[in-house]
């Protein structure tokens, strides 16, 4: 292993006598001959560390109740949700299908945040159904429609407003939440925000507990995430001088960064500087407006299981094309359309063997019909060979919650390591089961 993908690769990689990387205790090569390629490989001791340092970084700086919420759109299935359970984190969640999926992993209800900016009247009372925590209302309308559905069950259920807090944030446009025009949120600037609290107060279905919002995803700085919490403190002190509520909830969404070259850990600040800048900011906030402290509650998603995640792929050939070095691998575009949606940028390395040949400057690209699937442009690998593998780092977040059947591609395999073992905790996709939806 190269020195600078320590920071990417999970905790646990290491390099085998034979050169092949190793996760978990686990060979890579092993894994590929056991499980086939495209693979996806998590390793237990780098997501149960993330989780430690989330909440260990929350009890060190915040001096009342805390939360930390995994955002499960990053990456949910009946293991993580069982995972996120055992270590006592809460969970977000944006439709029925990751409803259904936390349940069905046995996470507990009443720890589940339900958000989405269009949830369906059956989403709702699937929600109300199940006993989730907290329904994070984004508009009037559902606000309407959730009182209603839980008078039906004569019911009151906790809700946070989202709140839309015109904060921009510097990251991808398609990742940037939190501006006025964003579809997200209840407006502050223009009152919505407070008008739609004031009905939430007047109706019997539905128990206001909480703000909040989320501003955007891959953010390297915690200062718009700060402001952000201010913004909304601004809007509960408002509120509780009009109305005597008072603000039991807070949570300023996720959003953290991860690197995904080794360039890009530099400069970005530790989990612990983000979430202390984040609670002092709330803690001020709190002292300006004469407010009790909230239960601060974070929802990070990708910086809880990017690191932990690796995808191996195997080479099938090298090409010149011009003036250009193609290395096919047998995933890409479907797998991980990251670098085709925001131009992400991935690293990746030989991890079957070791190399001393001087590298080359190569473009990885995977199979499919599509101009634009090319996972990583431009990097420069030792000269591969048929066989060979490649695995690549951070690939843990909004890979595999995002794959598709493009091309009618099978989704990978998914292996879970630990002290030596793997498990499988979600085979591959079959013909059969592209089939199986077909009348
Ligand atoms: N909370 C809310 C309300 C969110 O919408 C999100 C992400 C999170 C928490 C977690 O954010 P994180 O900590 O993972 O940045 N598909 C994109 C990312 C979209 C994020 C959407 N919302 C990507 O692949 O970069």
């Amino acid at each position: 292993m190269t020195p600078d993908h320590r920071e990417l690769l999970p905790i646990s990689a290491a390099r085998a006598a034979n050169g092949a990387l190793t996760l978990g205790g686990c060979s890579l090569a092993e894994l590929a001959e056991r499980y086939g390629t495209p693979l996806y490989i998590y390793d237990a001791a780098t997501l149960d560390r993330a989780a430690a340092s989330y909440q260990a970084a929350l009890a060190n700086a915040y001096p009342a109740a805390w939360e930390v919420a995994y955002a499960a759109k990053a990456w949910l299935n009946t293991a993580t949700a069982r995972w996120a359970a055992s270590h006592g984190l809460g969970l977000d969640v944006v439709s029925a299908g990751e409803l259904a999926i936390a349940l069905h992993g046995g996470f507990p209800a009443e720890r589940i945040h339900f958000h989405g900016n269009n949830k369906q009247p059956a989403e709702l009372a699937a929600a109300l159904a199940a006993g989730v925590g907290r329904i994070v209302v984004d508009h009037a309308g559902e606000l309407a429609v959730l009182n209603e559905l839980a008078l039906a069950r004569g019911a009151r259920q906790p809700i946070w407003l989202r709140v839309n807090p015109d904060v921009d944030a510097d990251t991808h446009g398609h990742t940037r939440t939190g501006h006025a025009a964003s579809k997200f949120g209840l407006g502050l600037a223009d009152g919505t925000a407070e008008a739609v609290a004031r009905q939430a107060l007047a109706m019997p279905g539905v128990a206001l507990l909480g703000l909040h919002c989320h501003v955007g995803s891959q953010l390297r700085a915690a200062a718009p995430l700060a402001l952000a919490a201010q913004r909304l403190l601004e809007l509960a002190a408002q509120l509780h001088a009009a109305t005597g509520w008072r603000l039991a909830e807070l949570s300023p969404g996720g959003g953290w960064a991860v690197p995904y070259e080794p360039q890009q850990a530099l400069g970005l600040p530790a989990i612990d500087d983000y979430v202390s800048q984040v609670a002092a900011a709330v803690v001020a906030g709190c002292q300006r407006h004469d407010l009790a402290l909230p239960r601060l509650v974070l929802e990070p998603g990708r910086s809880l299981v990017a690191r932990a995640g690796v995808a191996l792929y195997s080479v099938g050939a090298v090409k010149q094309a011009g003036d250009v070095i193609y290395a096919f691998i047998d995933g890409g575009l479907a797998d991980n359309p990251r670098p085709a949606l925001y131009d992400a940028r991935y690293s990746a390395l030989l991890a079957n063997r070791l190399s001393d040949e001087p590298p080359q400057r190569v473009h990885v690209a995977g199979p499919y019909c599509e101009t634009g699937d090319v996972l990583i442009h431009a990097i420069d690998l030792p000269p591969l060979r048929m066989s060979d593998l490649l695995a690549v780092p951070a690939s843990g977040a909004y890979q595999l919650s995002m794959a598709s059947n493009y091309n009618a591609a099978l989704r990978p395999a998914v292996v879970w390591v630990e002290h030596g073992q793997a498990r499988l905790i979600q085979r591959r996709e079959t013909a059969a089961d592209l089939l199986r939806r077909d009348e």
